[in-house]
This record gives structure tokens, sequence and C-alpha cells, in this order.
């Protein structure tokens, strides 16, 4: 089969590498990919989000799937692009991408169908979201409705914080037309974790739990990025925990979706408080979470192909997923400045002393290759991801790799997975 991958992250390699290990997969391309990808799949010049390059593209080469990584292709409709036109996609509609691309329409569905988040108000005026703000609690949560790349949500201690966030949101536009509206919430106190399921319409497949490290700096310092590394499974999510994720939230979740006419396909990540009455829906994302897909492709046995075919086709049912009885931990090398201004174009030595170590993949993001030489080119650049007995050895093997990369203008975490190895 030919298959297309979208998107040119961490992610996208991870999707790519496992994808390319399918006896089913003859032919593999990415758009835009990455140096990563390039080694394992025909890189092809077509960035995520031109929609009707990457369909023009899936139809001229006979592409019998495409895998869309990131959402904002998704919310903009991509997948309906392609079905028209024949080609089948992994990844939601964008009528059912909405769960992430509005947090006002997730936060509608849940309460319609009592489906457990953080009680809310729904508000496209500034005066109104002030007076809510004045009549409840903080710290409270002010969230701009549309997608803003990671950064429109802002915690507010107190409510002159809350006013400033509204400002900031709806007045001054920082996340553009996202914050044509907002979402105010009441914070949740408790762990949080992450749970991803396979869907086809109607059944979901639970795939495995996760956790990540939002904060740039050790001790979940510093500003908030997309994600500098994650390990899976989460331990605070045992079975019985999954259970309940899946009858509380997801399998409701996807009743609904269907019953209201926007089935869901595709990947579920739902970001999770486990508070003290249990499982509460922070968030849901319609795409696998990066860097926790590189930890969840190097955990996965099964052959990934089969299982995404079986998304796009409405043949889940009948599927299962094996995985390595092991955790996976992945940490991420970005560039000096991440999230902030950042350089491209230093060298990185040393990656493959690191990948000859028994259980480490290195996953490229942000990387070029130019004469030979392995260029950082971007804000998040590697994902060493590495699998052990328990999440400490994981954690051990993937520092252990980073020792052998010579990086002058990259860092790292040095505690990814403190709260899984504290525990
Ligand atoms: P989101 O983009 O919705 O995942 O929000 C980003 C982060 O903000 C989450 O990962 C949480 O750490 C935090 N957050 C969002 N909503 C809430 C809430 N209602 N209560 C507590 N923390 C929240
Ligand atoms: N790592 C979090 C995300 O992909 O949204």
């Amino acid at each position: 089969m030919n298959i297309l991958v979208v998107g040119s992250g961490g992610r996208e390699h991870a999707l790519c590498w496992a994808i390319a290990k399918s006896p089913k997969c003859t032919k593999l391309y990415c758009a835009p990919g990455n140096a990563g990808t390039s080694r394992i799949a025909v890189n092809v010049d077509i960035v995520a989000d031109h929609i009707d390059d990457i369909v023009e593209f899936a139809t001229s080469n006979a592409i019998d799937l495409v895998v869309v990584g990131p959402e904002a292709p998704l919310v903009a409709g991509l997948v309906d692009k392609l079905e028209d036109a024949g080609i089948k996609a992994f990844g939601p509609s964008a009528a059912a991408a909405a769960l992430e691309g509005s947090k006002g329409f997730m936060k509608d569905l849940c309460a319609r169908h009592n489906i457990p988040t953080a009680d809310y108000g729904r508000f496209n005026e500034p005066d109104a979201a002030k007076e809510f703000i004045l009549r409840h609690q903080a710290p409270i949560v002010v969230k701009a409705d549309g997608l803003a790349a990671g950064k429109g949500v802002i915690i507010c201690c107190n409510k002159n914080e809350a006013y400033a966030a509204i400002d900031h949101i709806m007045t001054e536009r920082a996340f553009g037309s996202s914050g044509a509206e907002v979402v105010i919430e009441e914070f949740l106190e408790g762990e949080e974790a992450s749970f991803f399921v396979l869907v086809d319409g109607e059944t979901a497949l639970a795939m495995r739990s996760a956790q990540d490290h939002k904060a740039a700096f050790d001790g979940d310092e510093g500003p908030n990025t997309g994600g500098m590394g994650a390990y899976t499974p989460a331990p605070i999510i045992d079975d019985a925990m999954s259970k309940r994720i899946m009858d509380e939230i997801i399998k409701p979740t996807i009743k609904a979706m269907s019953a209201e006419g926007m089935p869901y396909k595709g990947v579920l990540f739902a970001g999770l408080m486990i508070t003290e009455d249990g499982p509460k829906l922070i968030e849901y994302n319609v795409r696998f979470g990066d860097p926790e897909c590189q930890a969840l492709m190097l955990a996965l046995k099964s052959d990934i192909l089969d299982a995404l075919l079986d998304s796009a086709r409405g043949n889940l049912k009948k599927t299962e997923l094996a995985w390595h009885n092991a955790a996976t931990l992945v940490v991420v090398m970005a560039a000096e400045g991440y999230p902030g201004r950042y350089d491209k174009g230093s060298e990185i030595k040393g990656v493959d002393k690191a990948e000859k170590l028994d259980g480490v993949v290195v996953f490229h993001a942000g990387t070029q290759e130019e004469d030979g030489r392995l260029l950082a080119n971007g804000g998040r650049v590697l994902g060493i991801a590495a699998q052990a007995k328990t999440v400490a050895e994981a954690q051990k093997l993937a520092y252990k790799a980073i020792d052998k990369i010579t990086w002058t203008k990259g860092f790292n975490r040095t505690d990814i997975g403190w709260r899984a190895i504290n525990r």
C-alpha cells in the first residue's frame, strides 16, 4: 500500500517509523517531513496546512491511506476533502475535529451528555465574561475557544488576573480570531494524565495512558512548551481507572458524537485530571500527542498500519493491540531559547552512537540534513525514546543515549519521568 503521513515533527517521524515496519506498507511518503523521516520515507515538499496540494498529491500518487499528524489541517477539513476525492484517511472530519478546535463545543457536548469535566461558562463578549468571573471563586481558568498552538489557556490565581486574561484574549486578540469566544472554567485539583484511544465512528479501542512534562525546565519550572518529555504508561492510571475513563468519558463522547451526526474517527487524546471524585476531562485533542506519540509507537507491538486502516474503514470492533510489557520514556532535546526565540542551523553529532544502544530510538523533529551533516531546524529538535522494565530504567537509558549526543546549542530537561519514579 502507498501511505502518506502529513506533518513534520517528532510525532510524524514516530508514525512513519511504526508504519514502515508493516509488511503492508510498500511506499511511504511524508509531507513535509524532516531529516529523520527522509531515511525511511520519501519527503514531499508540501506543508501540512496546504490542504489542496495534499489532496492533489494523494490523488496523483495513488495513496491508499493518508495519516494526518497535526490538528490544524484536521480542523480545516483535510479528511473531508480527501474522502470527497475517494481517498481513505486516518483522522476526524472537520465537524468532529471541533472537539479540539472549539473548547466551547467540547464543553457544551459534555454538558448535554453528562460527561465529567470542570464547570464552565462560555462567552463571546468581554463584559459578560468579567461578570461571570465576579460571581465565581479563584483560582479560575480562562481559555481562548479556538486553536492557539497550546498557548490559549491562562490559569488565574485571582480575579484581577482573570480580568486581564479576558482583555488579553478578547480585546487585544493575542490569539487572533481564536479569542473571539472564551471558556471560563473551574480550576480542577489532582494529578494530570493523558489517555489515547483509536476510534472508527462507533468503537473506541483503548491504546495507553501517558504523562508529559509541558514546562521547559527541570522541576516543571519555566514557560509552557509543546512538551519536553513523556512516558507511557502513566502509573496513576491502573486498570480500574482505565475502565472508568472509558466508561465515564470516552465511550459517552463517541456515542454522543455519533448521535449528533458527527461520528468521530481517528485518534482521540483525552487530557484528564484525576481528582478525588474520579477522572474529569480537561480537554480533547484530535491527534496524537507530541512527544507522547513517540513513546506510544515504541511501546506498541502490533502492526500500527492495520489499526489505522481499521479506524479509517470502521473496522475496529475486532482489532486488538499488543504492547511491550515495559515502560517507554522520551526526552526532548530543544534548541536553546525554545519556547522563545531560537537559532537554526547548529550542528548535532553523535545521534548514530545514541541509536546503537539497545532499546533506544532517536526520533527527529526540527532537523535538516545538509551535506551529510545533521542541523537543528526548529524548536523541539530530537526526541530520545528509551524502553526498559521500569520508568526509572527507561529514564536512565534515555539519558545515557543523550550523553552520546554532542549539540552545544541544545538543551533538555534532566528529570523527565520524576513523578512516576517518585511514587
Ligand atoms: P489545555 O490546553 O486545555 O490542556 O490546558 C493546558 C493546561 O492547563 C492543562 O494541561 C492543565 O495543566 C491546565 N488546565 C486546563 N484547564 C484546567 C482546569 N480546569 N483546572 C486545572 N488545570 C487546568
Ligand atoms: N504533548 C502535548 C500535546 O501534544 O498536546
